[in-house]
């Protein structure tokens, strides 16, 4: 089989056939309303990438509940916590669904320990454990001074926990009603869910600690709740990270036993996602296939078989997806920094005509963009963030951040004094 064959064949996901096995992940860029519809610019940035040729979208910097809005730490984000969001998500599904490409929703029910505490609320999660950002390395280009510990969650107590599962069914009912074809249930990168599937994050010694079994419960609970709202056929799936790669965490086989428990209250696929915001390095790596040198996918096939679908992340490089799904370690590949770089990746790969693509060059921009809640904007893109021509650019003074931000001479000393600080 050739790289364009593998790639360019088509994959079933319960009752849906997407065209390729090309997918746009999920990321907060669509820069939504600043009450949480989508915008012009949402839904140009979108259809460009449908119009590029990806077999799948999946909505990323979305949220599904009013808790998730309040706690986002990138807003806006699209809504899907109340039913007068309909029609707006309906006019982004019908957009995208001109051009025959299926769109996935991903729902955030909480932003867990990653949540900022605003107007006295608080933010929870499994245990009482902050984030320590960056511990165990951050991605190129991006630096943090003095290191970023986030605010104290509480443990989140069980009416909490099924409070949560009940806004998510409602916001998987409200995307099915819109029009998506899918919905994922976001529970990676030390989010809520994240936080009871790591033994790292999760301390609890009630019924949703301890065992596999047992840290699977409050997602596995979530998933069935769903299931039985959206029916048999719809397309539900999970985003879950795969590695803690933190001294004393999980590795790929023990993430894989929590999900074999998880899968079993009807899940079809499983968006992997690279280690978390401890590890932020290998979760936006400079290096296509980081996955797959981890065995992560692998160890996951192995747990859960042939029948749930794996999404393969970080592995722009075509012949190495390829072989990667060929070898049975992977059903698609799902590319986000490089779908800003080029939104023609995926026909570039299927039309055989690679040396055309503008390659990602890790430099991490649109990172740095998201983390000071500054516009995306791609340079090895012009067009990426205007691709509605009314899109409103970002300052002089805002770029000046982001620029310093990424100079490792300027971000070393702003480091240095920081730490100088805190002692
Ligand atoms: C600007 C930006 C925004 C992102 N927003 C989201 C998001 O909303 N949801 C999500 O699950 N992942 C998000 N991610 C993570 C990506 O989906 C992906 O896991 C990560 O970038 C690694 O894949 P890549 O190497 O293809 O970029 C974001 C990444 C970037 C660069």
């Amino acid at each position: 089989m050739t790289t364009t064959n593998v790639l360019a064949s088509p994959l079933k996901i319960n009752n849906l056939e997407i065209r390729n096995r090309i997918i746009l992940g999920p990321m907060a860029v669509l820069r939504p309303t600043a009450d949480g519809r989508p915008s012009d610019q949402t839904i140009a940035f979108l259809t460009r990438r449908a119009e590029g040729g990806v077999g799948l979208i999946i909505v990323g910097g979305s949220v599904a509940t009013e808790r998730a809005w309040r706690e986002s730490p990138f807003s806006p984000n699209v809504r899907f916590d109340k039913d007068e969001f309909v029609p707006d998500l309906k006019r982004l599904t019908d957009a995208v669904h001109a051009y025959g490409t299926p769109i996935f929703a991903q729902l955030f029910p909480s932003f867990g320990r990653m949540g900022v505490p605003r107007n006295g609320n608080w933010i929870s999660s499994a245990s009482p454990k902050p984030v320590n950002m960056g511990a165990g390395g951050l991605p190129d280009n991006l630096y943090i001074p003095g290191g970023r510990v986030t605010p104290l969650p509480k443990e989140a107590s069980i009416a909490e926990i099924k409070e949560l599962e009940a806004a998510v069914v409602s916001a998987a009912r409200r995307a099915q009603a819109a029009g998506f074809d899918g919905v994922e249930i976001g529970a990676h990168m030390c989010y809520f869910y994240s936080s009871f599937i790591s033994p790292l994050s999760n301390q609890r010694t009630d019924e949703y600690g301890g065992s596999a079994e047992n840290r699977a419960r409050a997602l596995r609970d979530a998933v069935a709740a769903v299931r039985a709202e959206v029916g048999p056929g719809y397309p539900l799936g999970i985003r879950m990270s795969v590695n803690d790669h933190m001294p004393g965490g999980q590795g790929p086989e023990g993430f894989a036993e929590v999900a074999a428990h998880i899968v079993e209250a009807g899940v079809d696929f499983i968006s992997l996602s690279e280690g978390n915001y401890e590890s932020m390095g290998e979760n936006v790596t400079s290096i296509s296939g980081n996955m797959l040198a981890h065995g992560e996918p692998q160890a996951f096939r192995k747990a859960l078989g042939p029948d749930v679908r794996l999404f393969l992340s970080s592995t722009p490089d075509p012949k190495q997806a390829a072989e990667a799904i060929d070898a049975g370690h992977a059903d698609a590949s799902m590319l986000a920094r490089q779908m800003l770089a080029d939104p023609d990746y995926a026909v570039k790969v299927i039309e055989g005509r690679e040396q055309q693509i503008v390659w990602c060059d890790h430099a991490n921009s649109c990172l740095r963009r998201l983390i000071l809640n500054v516009p995306i904007a791609c340079h090895k893109n012009p067009g990426m963030g205007r691709e509605d021509p009314g899109a409103k650019r970002s300052s002089f003074a805002q770029e000046a951040i982001v620029w310093a931000a990424g100079n490792r001479t300027l971000m070393t000393l702003a480091d240095k004094l920081a730490r100088m600080k805190q002692r």
